[in-house]
């Protein structure tokens, strides 16, 4: 199992960016966790991060042919990017929408999500630990469909 774990703009700087909000662990040591969960899970993980919405949608257009499934925080592009919903969309990957905040519970135009509806499901608010959460419910629905 071939998994795409993609962060949008600014995520490259958790860890110093509002940790009221956002925690206090970097990306690389989120990272670090999943990749010890993907050992568990034996499935492989390319993780990736881009400020650029052009390079998020290339990436999604390329991973249909890659990965079996996506784990992706759009940051702010989930209240804006209709391209990436139609990337998401495009690819027919099962895919899971994380974010680390309650989004709900913030400014409403981040109560939006152009790219939810084209995802298997969404994390929301449980802080870093949405993107383990995210990896094994993906592992658990890519398991439940093989079989
Ligand atoms: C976020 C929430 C978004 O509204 C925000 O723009 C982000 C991070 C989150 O993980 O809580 O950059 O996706």
């Amino acid at each position: 199992m071939r998994i795409l774990v993609l962060n949008g703009p600014n995520l490259q700087l958790l860890g110093k960016r509002q940790p009221a909000v956002y925690g206090h662990q970097t990306l690389a040591s989120i990272n670090d966790g999943l990749e010890a969960i993907a050992g568990e899970l034996q499935i492989s993980i390319d993780f990736r991060q881009s400020n650029h919405e052009g390079e998020l949608v290339d990436w999604i257009g390329e991973a249909a042919n890659e990965f079996d499934g996506i784990v992706i925080n759009p940051a702010a592009y989930t209240h804006t990017s209709a391209a990436l919903h139609d990337a998401l969309a495009g690819a027919a990957l099962p895919a899971i929408e994380v974010h680390i905040s309650n989004v709900h519970a913030r400014e409403e135009f981040r109560h939006r999500s152009f790219t939810a509806s084209a995802c298997t499901g969404q994390i929301c608010g449980l802080g870093t630990n949405g993107y383990e959460w995210a990896l094994r419910a993906l592992h658990r629905h890519l398991s439940e469909s093989e079989t």
